[in-house]
């Protein structure tokens, strides 16, 4: 199912290169503020799911686009982000990334982010470790937050919790060594798989941002849960990993800026 996964994100992968370089000429809809998608994303999707269909058609498949397809009674569905990271990708900003997941009873079983630019290839499989092209990867040593590389995503849709965000950018900021916003959540969880960020958190995402990511964060050894240290990640949309090292120091500094409305979030 994996081998699978990757041929359908290199497929995709190979529908958004070839646009890259001619984002000018491309058809792009609002679909609610600040949130646009092009013909891009939908086509990567279409490919994506024309691949998973055909080779699994018993199973169901949940995509950003086109929503959900297939039989609704199956213990397995894909999970897919045809492009994350759509606003980099329309300002030729070069961090997008194909993401596809695989749960199997409401668990992730598989997951695969691909860049097609840097021709990065993150995959995981449940209990069988992470990779980056083939080379098995492990989260960092980082011990606190004292010298830690952060990702984050700053509210830019929904921004009615901007000054709860804001509280706990603070307090990190002050804390870490560097905090980065690159624009793809898919990628900012591999980076934590990688060991390029110690710690990435973000509020407001959806299951298809996170699905690959996570699961690629838990087997390079890391540590996900929601913004109270739950498990409810896929559900509130709020998601905070690291470290085993760092992941406590950055939920004590998350904490005392929730509030009634971010605990009771659902993810859209
Ligand atoms: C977005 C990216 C971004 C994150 C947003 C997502 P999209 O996905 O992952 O980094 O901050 O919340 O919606 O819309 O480009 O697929
Ligand atoms: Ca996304
Ligand atoms: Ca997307």
């Amino acid at each position: 199912m994996l081998n699978i996964a990757v041929r359908a994100a290199r497929a995709a992968g190979d529908i958004i290169v070839r646009a890259a370089d001619r984002v000018d000429l491309l058809n792009i809809t609002v679909k609610s503020r600040n949130d646009f998608v092009s013909e891009v994303d939908r086509q990567a999707e279409h490919e994506i799911v024309s691949i998973l269909q055909k080779a699994y058609p018993g199973h169901a498949v949940l995509g950003e686009e086109y929503g959900a397809q297939g039989p609704e009674s199956s213990e397995y569905v894909w999970v897919i982000d045809p492009l994350d990271g759509t606003t980099n990708f329309l300002h030729g900003f070069p961090q997008f990334a194909v993401s596809i997941g695989l749960f199997y009873r409401g668990k992730i079983e598989r997951g695969v982010v691909y860049d097609p630019i840097k021709q990065e290839l993150f995959t995981a499989a449940r209990g069988q470790g992470a990779t980056l092209n083939n080379r098995r990867l492990r989260v960092t040593k980082q011990n606190g937050m004292t010298g830690a590389l952060l990702g984050t995503g700053i509210p830019f849709k929904d921004q009615s919790y901007l000054d709860a965000y804001l509280g706990m950018l603070k307090d990190l900021l002050r804390d870490a060594a560097g905090i980065r916003r690159a624009g793809s959540a898919a990628l900012d969880l591999a980076y934590v798989a990688a060991g390029r960020f110690d710690g990435f958190w973000e509020i407001g995402l959806n299951v298809w941002d996170m699905a690959a990511g996570v699961l690629l964060v838990q087997e390079a050894g890391g540590i996900v849960t929601d913004l109270e240290g739950g498990s409810r990640h896929f559900e509130t949309g709020s998601i905070v990993c690291g470290n085993p090292k760092l992941h406590a120091p950055m939920l004590e500094l998350i904490k005392p800026h929730l509030t009634d409305d971010l605990r009771n979030r659902t993810a859209g």
